[in-house]
């Protein structure tokens, strides 16, 4: 099983080898080719650019973010680049600021950049229509661009400007819009889901059925917080919230729905991971890769180095190759009916 070490953390996404499973997820920190720049000279297997799209309401949001890094009691930490590993992030966002044409020349020459760190730049698109999708998804393949990722679940959906940011929750959505890109290119692509629905494991199929090379999954919640001195909202809004507490949930989605659609398809997690061991712990859950974001726009760069190290410490004490890690506690996961029976155990949990 234990390959050399130069190649056992690659991983496979359909005709796409990472050289290996962490991806930084789309955000602020991938607006400017220094960000993405960076993020590939530590080493990152693919990073997702900021995402984009026609509306001008999507861009001007991005003059109205706040984000606020929060400690287990809700309360305000500072922002240091430096957080707890337990903060969680609440936070509105927008999309790219730059028109599409100038958006499209950054994200060609990021993904030339990463080609030559045998990485790469995927571009991102969260659809405020379908027809300019289609549209941005032909000029991205023609670029040359080698990945696409369509996100059709940010959780700013339904808080930001009508027709802004397209939120989508039904499987037969994902189908036909999934279908609709892969008629129009060629190029792997990669479709984003939301968290917030109970079709999750339906939405995975429908984007497989339609033609998806993997599924990313999954988009964070919408949250309301409080502040008890103020007795005003934090932030002002509703927006959107992420933290340790998330991979969980997260993993629990991925187990459904590998066990729905099978062993073979790869599927991509996101929301919950902030170090190395999260990234493990997505991909025995049965990730093929991990998207990580919050833990990099909050502490820095530094984040994906230590995230490799870690996973590499881990298959070195396992004698592993990252692969074997896939789907293992996923696998393994039985029913309550199938639990020992064990008489009046609860009362060990009771108080006394
Ligand atoms: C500040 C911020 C901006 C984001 N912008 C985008 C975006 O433009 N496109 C996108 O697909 N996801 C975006 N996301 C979602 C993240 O890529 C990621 O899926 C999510 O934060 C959950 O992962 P995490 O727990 O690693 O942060 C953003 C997240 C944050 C925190």
């Amino acid at each position: 099983m234990h390959m050399d070490k130069m190649n056992n953390l690659n991983v496979k996404i359909g005709n796409n080898t990472l050289k290996n499973p962490l991806i930084c997820g789309s955000g602020e920190h991938f607006i400017e080719l220094d960000g993405i720049k960076k993020a590939i000279e530590a080493g990152a297997g693919a990073v997702v650019i900021k995402s984009i799209n026609e509306s001008d309401a999507a861009k001007v949001q991005l003059e109205k973010t706040d984000y606020s890094l929060l400690g287990s009691n809700h309360e305000k930490l500072t922002w240091d680049f430096n957080p707890p590993n337990d903060a969680s992030l609440f936070n509105r966002s927008g999309l790219h600021p730059k028109p599409f044409t100038e958006w499209l020349e950054l994200a060609k020459q990021a993904d030339l950049f990463a080609e030559q760190h045998n990485s790469y730049c995927i571009a991102s698109l969260i659809p405020a229509s379908l027809d300019k999708m289609i549209d941005y998804a032909r000029k991205i393949e023609k670029a040359g661009i080698r990945i696409l990722e369509v996100n059709v679940g940010a959780p700013h959906g339904e808080e930001a400007a009508t027709g802004a940011i397209l939120l989508e929750r039904e499987a037969t959505r994902i189908k036909e819009i999934t279908g609709a890109l892969r008629k129009a290119v060629k190029m792997p692509l990669w479709i984003k889901l939301t968290g917030q629905s109970q079709e999750i494991p339906a939405m995975v199929k429908a984007a497989k059925d339609a033609g998806a090379d993997t599924v990313t999954l999954m988009g964070r919640y919408m949250a309301f917080i409080p502040d008890i001195e103020t007795q005003k909202p934090m932030l002002g809004t509703h927006a959107a919230y992420g933290g340790p507490w998330a991979l969980p949930l997260t993993c629990h989605w991925l187990v459904k729905t590998r066990a729905q659609i099978g062993r073979n398809y790869p599927m991509l997690a996101t929301n919950g991971a902030r170090t190395g061991n999260d990234i493990i712990r997505f991909m025995l859950s049965g990730a093929t890769a991990v998207q990580m974001t919050s833990a990099i726009f909050t502490g820095g760069y530094g984040v994906i180095n230590s995230a490799i190290k870690e996973i590499e410490e881990y298959l070195d004490q396992h004698k592993m190759n990252i692969s074997d890690l896939i789907g293992v506690a996923a696998d393994q996961v039985q029913s309550y009916a199938e639990q020992e029976n064990q008489h009046e155990y609860w009362r060990e949990f009771t108080p006394k």
